[in-house]
């Protein structure tokens, strides 16, 4: 068995590491000679735990290894992933298709023997026909299958996600590609993974509306934690007794400032794009959109509001940039949207990031930069979290609370407990719980 992966971008690089660790021999293909060079050199484009080290295990056993030329990736392969890019269009929000048919064009020109063409780019209802179709126009005499195997893999927990999956959906139409396939996920199959075979389209769909499920999800807990903050409900709690009803389930009911990353953005655009497009409209979904939207711009001003309303000279030290931890993603971050508002509104911003600054970097004017959270609590009016890093769950509080200059935490994530927060004594103000307020005694020595 022999796998070409067309792509090196983080589904790519990661499911032809994983592919290889299970045994198979895998070629990746990407047309930058100095990703390749990287690659090669052992430094990672992308920052995943652990993937340095299997990707270094696998060229080391012969199974990996990275070219520019397709031909290579194609020629003599049983299965050939696309693993390239499908940006959302500017203005219209629907998934930019342009990598994916280059892809298939080059690919039909350098095929030889049976070979079955994988879409694992999350790509629109339709578009393994269209490959089928790009192939057979490109080059009549191919002999080829399309298959749709959709990745569900999250930044930070990719590598597991792909060697413990929870099911794996498979869009195959003929006996021999589905064999194919199933031999090159038989390390699942003997884990008794559950491997899904549907349709074309409906692999295609379950991809879109996996993500836009999951997205809702979010959307939904945020908007209870608004009632809760009115009503002086807890939303950890209400999360945790719907989360028990098995038919709910537990996971994605964290209320925070609003979902952003790579996927869950650009894939309720599209299916929104899909809805319109087949007359099919999903109207819950092109709500989520809007409301995850303001809620980021809500969170900017729950900041402001902590500083009733001016926020002007205020120093705001910020922890966590990325979308979520253990990424140095910054796409559709929701730090992207809040720190322009508070810099608009006049406060002096500073922040650390375990692992985003060197994506972050560009995207920021006037950011002080520090080299850990104490650096960024020093001195500072107020300390928001943004994004939940396991260290921002064990900082020296105490400390915290006396290097900074005020006493205002804004915990974005809920990551620490009201009662602790109550005992030092915070103006403690997190999302979808109780504000607590300091004790006057706290205020009047601050004061003297
Ligand atoms: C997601 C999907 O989980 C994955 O299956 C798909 O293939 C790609 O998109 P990813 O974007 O890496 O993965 O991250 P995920 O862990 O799903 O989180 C997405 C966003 O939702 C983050 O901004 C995260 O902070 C937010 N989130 C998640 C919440 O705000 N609350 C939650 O309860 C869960």
């Amino acid at each position: 068995m022999r796998i070409g992966m067309v792509g090196t971008g983080y589904v790519g690089l990661v499911s032809g590491t994983c592919l290889a660790e299970f045994g198979t021999e895998v070629i990746c293909v990407d047309k930058e000679q100095s990703k390749i060079d990287k690659l090669l050199s052992g430094e990672m484009p992308i920052y995943e735990p652990g993937l340095d080290i299997l990707v270094a295990k696998q060229i080391q056993a012969n199974r990996l290894s990275f070219t520019t030329e397709i031909a290579d990736a194609v020629k003599g392969s049983d299965a050939v992933f696309i693993a390239v890019g499908t940006p959302p269009r500017r203005i219209i929000g629907d998934a930019d298709m342009q990598y994916v048919y280059t892809a298939a064009r080059e690919i039909a020109k350098n095929l030889e023997g049976y070979t079955v063409i994988v879409t694992k780019s999350t790509v629109p209802v339709g578009t393994a026909r269209e490959i089928e179709r790009i192939i057979r126009e490109e080059n009549p005499k191919a002999d080829f299958d399309i298959v749709s195997n959709p990745e569900f893999l999250r930044e930070g927990a990719a590598i597991n996600d792909f060697m413990r999956p929870d099911r794996v959906v498979i869009g195959a139409e003929t006996d021999r590609a589905k064999e194919i396939m199933r031999e090159i996920y038989r390390p699942l199959y003997i884990n008794e993974t559950p491997i899904v075979m549907v349709s074309l389209e409906t692999s295609e769909l379950i991809k879109y509306a996996s993500n836009a499920f999951l997205a809702t999800k979010i959307t939904f807990i945020n908007e209870i934690a608004d009632i809760c903050e009115k009503t002086g409900a807890n939303v950890q709690d209400v999360a945790k007794g719907m989360g028990i009803d098995n038919r709910i389930g537990s996971k994605f009911l964290h209320a925070g400032p609003g979902y952003g990353g790579s996927c869950f953005p650009k894939d309720t655009l599209a299916l929104a794009q899909i809805g319109e497009k087949n007359n099919a409209p999903q109207t819950i979904v092109e709500q989520v959109i809007k409301v995850n939207a303001s809620r980021q711009r809500k969170m900017a001003q729950k900041i402001i509001n902590a500083f009733d309303g001016n926020i002007r000279g205020k120093k705001i030290g910020i922890l966590g940039i990325a979308f979520k931890p253990n990424t140095d993603d910054v796409r559709d971050a929701p730090s992207l949207t809040i720190i322009p508002i508070l810099q608009e509104a006049g406060a002096i911003i500073s922040a650390y990031d375990p692992e985003a600054k060197k994506q972050a970097e560009l995207q920021f004017e006037n950011l002080e930069w520090k080299e850990n959270p104490y650096e960024v609590a020093k001195d500072s009016d107020a300390l928001v979290i943004i994004t939940e890093w396991n260290e921002f769950r064990a900082l020296n509080l105490k400390r915290i609370k006396e290097i900074m200059n005020g006493n205002i935490i804004i915990d974005l994530r809920n990551i620490y407990k009201l009662p602790e927060m109550k005992e030092l004594n915070f103006h403690y103000i997190s999302v979808g719980r109780e504000e607590i307020l300091p004790n006057q005694s706290d205020k009047i020595k601050k004061a003297s």
